[in-house]
């Protein structure tokens, strides 16, 4: 199963390798790369679309400056805006990216109107939120991926401290892409086995705020720039679940109406992904603490959304 077309827009770090993976899992039969910098995603489509014949895919792989080549994509994965820099908060960039999400929506509106939006440029939950208005597109087709990325990060770490397979282990990180995520603890096990039974409080801990930081963690190495692969991958695998329809369960930023007790916002909840995009919001059991983690991170998203507003 493949879509005839994904759009990836912005093609830096984490465009073009999300357009790379696309093409090489052959999602697509045709990826279209838009990116405002003149030549870019001209450049990258032609070399990813020449390593085809070493890879071995025909998914065809374009570059433009605008969206009509963009025409009827069935998803759209957006990473358009600029990317965290040493000693910059994700809410710095909230301005310039706002207005960037709001240009690239009005245009996806446009020329694909029936399209599913994967947003991914920073501060996540609310460029979510500003892709939902600027569309007009319901909840179950404009989707944040942050939880997939943050989530990953934990398993890799449990696994470097566990010394075992990524494969085995389960985990769930909610809440906003930020410092206040929310790793649950009694939904992480390695093979079914608690983490509490393989790992001290202490440890878990120590991977817990290893997971909070993941993001900052790889700007600090980097010093120009932030994480892309984890990222792209993390998009990719959700394209993948709704090109596929896997009905895959995974945790992504949603557009809650109640949910978990919240809102009129986007946070990080786990969500069945499958032909239509969000097919359901599953609410899990939380423990006292989560839920009141949760309601914090709720927070600090609203309070994001409160300064982009007072910034118009
Ligand atoms: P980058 O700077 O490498 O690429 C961004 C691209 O967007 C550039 O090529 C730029 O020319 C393009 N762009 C800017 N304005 C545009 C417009 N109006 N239309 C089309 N293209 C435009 O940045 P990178 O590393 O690819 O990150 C992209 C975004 O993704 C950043 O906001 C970053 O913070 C975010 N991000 C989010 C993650 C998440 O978990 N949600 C994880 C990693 C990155
Ligand atoms: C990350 O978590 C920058 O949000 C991006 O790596």
């Amino acid at each position: 199963m493949s879509a005839k077309k994904i759009t990836v827009v912005g093609a830096g770090h984490v465009g073009a390798t999300c357009s790379q993976l696309l093409a090489m899992k052959e999602l697509a039969q045709e990826v279209v790369l838009v990116d405002i910098a003149e030549g870019i995603p001209q450049g990258k489509g032609l070399d990813q679309w020449e390593s085809a014949p070493v890879e071995g895919f025909d998914t065809r792989i374009t570059g433009s400056q605008g969206y009509d080549a963009a025409a009827d994509s069935e998803i759209f994965i957006v990473t358009a805006g600029i990317a965290r820099k040493p000693g910059m908060s994700r809410d710095d960039l909230l301005k310039t990216n706002a207005r960037v999400i709001a240009s690239v929506s009005e245009e996806i509106k446009r020329v694909a109107p029936d399209s599913i939006v994967i947003m991914v440029t920073n501060p996540l939950d609310v460029m979510a939120q500003v892709a939902l208005e600027s569309t007009g597109f319901p909840r179950e087709r404009v989707i944040g991926m942050a939880g997939v990325l943050d989530t990953a990060r934990f398993r890799s770490f449990i696994a470097l401290e566990l010394d075992v397979s990524v494969e085995d282990i389960q985990a769930l990180v909610l809440g906003g892409h930020g410092d206040t995520m929310v790793p649950l603890h009694s939904y992480t096990s390695v093979s079914g086995i608690p983490l509490a039974q393989l790992a001290s409080q202490e440890r878990i801990d120590a991977m817990v705020e290893r997971t909070r930081k993941g993001g900052g963690e790889i700007v600090g190495h980097l010093k120009d720039g932030s994480a892309y692969y984890a990222p792209a991958a993390s998009a990719v695998q959700m394209a993948e679940a709704i090109v596929k329809n896997k009905r895959r369960i995974l945790p992504c930023a949603a557009w809650l109406q109640g949910e978990f007790g919240l809102s009129d916002l986007y946070l990080g909840v786990p969500c069945l992904l499958g032909e239509n995009g969000l097919e359901r919001i599953i609410e899990v059991d939380l423990t006292d603490e989560e839920q009141a983690e949760l309601e914090t991170s709720a927070e600090h998203v609203r309070t994001t959304v409160e300064t982009l507003e007072n910034l118009d």
